[in-house]
């Protein structure tokens, strides 16, 4: 009886420390388990917060880089209209330096709005990439120096399509990373083929390389390694060829060198954009009456100052609906509109034009915040667009594209 109940016994201690062991594995399963999760929740939560923060600071420069512009705009048409009429060489001179600054700003300005990835209206014009490339690599010649030997290995590439402005930025920014990678020389070698259904560019170094660390770094906003350098340079680049549906790869070797991949679609079929896109071609131009609308006094009384020099007559209007009141009474050859205004915005003007007079052409103003696309701009009847700050060679150069001049007899044809 007693060996009965020790045998018992016996049995349930064994049971018992066998479900204690299962017990024990399966918590420490659930252990890890739940350290796993927490780790990818942290990660995403990391991720979350870098978002969060890349997104509030595109906004805050996104609105910088519009004030920025407005200020600019001004400064860079009264420089030019200033260059026109001084002669004194000096006095040139300064001019030119005060408009190039102007420029710089701008440039400035853009390049922050660059990467808050708001798509402007941009230009898309097929595009030769071989083209594109050897502009971007002349245009940093200056920088290059004695110490850094060329090597061009240009293939045969379709066209993409897009914003030769904005991709041959893109492009510099890589080929002057490149040239500031090799600080004692070597080689930079750009490259373009065809991969599959994509162009492709790549631009190699064989400077000072990246250690992983850096490399997953490098295309955030302000992160550089360099002294006095912006570190705007790659996450402008990967702002543009994304807008573009492309995509910057990396390969790097710290002391041996990099090199920067960007994949860019081939140009579909022939994109409408490009009737509304960029500069028109200029014409003979006519004196056009203007009706020019802009809510920034600075802005508005520059534009009139360079179409009045063009001999043109401009009436201004200082916000949409003050536009609209005008051009339900008087007859204009073109509306030259800002887009951002109070009460009634470019876009709501522009179809009461064309509601009233489909004729009349509408030209849009825009800084670079823009979130517009080409099927937008068409369907409320605007007919080209130009980017703050203006020049006056493209404001005179729109004008006269878009008012159709008296026809010199052998345009007729
Ligand atoms: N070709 C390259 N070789 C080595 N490092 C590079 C290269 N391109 C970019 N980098 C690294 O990426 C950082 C960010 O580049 P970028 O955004 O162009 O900013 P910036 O050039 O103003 O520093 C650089 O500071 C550098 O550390
Ligand atoms: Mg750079």
């Amino acid at each position: 009886m007693v060996r009965d109940i020790a045998d018992f016994l016996y049995w349930i201690a064994l049971g018992l420390m066998v479900v204690i062991v299962l017990l024990g594995f399966w918590v420490l399963r659930l252990k890890q388990h739940v350290g796993e999760r927490e780790r990818q929740l942290a990660a995403a939560r990391e991720q979350l917060v870098r978002t969060q923060k890349l997104r509030a600071l595109g906004e805050m420069l996104s609105g910088l880089a519009h004030a920025f512009n407005d200020v600019f705009t001004p400064i860079l048409g009264r420089a030019q209209l200033l260059g026109g009429r001084v002669t004194d060489p000096q006095l040139k001179h300064w001019i030119t330096i005060i408009e190039r600054s102007a420029m710089e700003g701008a440039k400035t300005a853009r390049r922050m709005q660059e990467f808050t990835r708001h798509r402007g209206p941009h230009r898309s014009v097929p595009l030769n990439l071989n083209t594109l490339v050897s502009e971007s690599v002349d245009a940093t010649r200056p920088r290059r120096g004695e110490s850094i030997e060329l090597v061009r290995e240009l293939g045969q590439v379709k066209n993409v399509s897009g914003d030769p402005l904005a991709l041959r930025e893109a492009l510099e920014n890589l080929v002057n990373n490149a040239i500031e990678a090799m600080p004692d020389g070597g080689t930079l070698t750009v490259a373009t083929s065809m991969d599959g259904g994509e162009a492709v560019v790549t631009v190699t170094d064989t400077g000072d390389g990246m250690t992983p660390e850096i490399q997953r770094k490098i295309f955030d906003p302000f992160f550089t390694t360099k002294e006095n350098a912006s570190g705007l340079g790659l996450s402008t680049a990967e702002a543009i060829v994304q807008r573009h549906g492309g995509q910057i790869e990396v390969e790097s070797v710290p002391d041996k060198g990099s090199a920067f991949r960007v994949r860019l679609p081939l140009a579909g079929s022939a994109p409408r954009a490009q009737k509304l896109s960029g500069v028109p071609r200029p014409r003979a131009g006519a004196a056009a009456r203007c009706l020019v609308v802009e809510d920034e006094a600075n802005v508005r009384d520059m534009i009139k100052d360079v179409l009045t020099i063009g001999g043109h007559q401009v009436t201004l209007a200082v916000d949409g609906s003050d536009a609209a009141d005008m051009f339900k009474t008087e007859t204009f050859d073109i509306v030259i509109t800002d887009l951002a205004m109070p009460r009634l915005d470019g876009l709501q003007l522009a179809r009461i034009v064309k509601n009233l007079r489909p004729h009349t052409p509408v030209l849009l103003l825009t800084g670079w915040g823009v979130t517009l696309t080409v099927d937008e701009l068409e369907e409320h009847g605007v007919d080209a667009v130009l980017a703050k700050p203006l020049r006056m060679d493209e404001i005179f150069a729109a004008v006269a594209s878009l008012v159709p001049g008296p026809t010199k007899p052998e345009e007729k044809a």
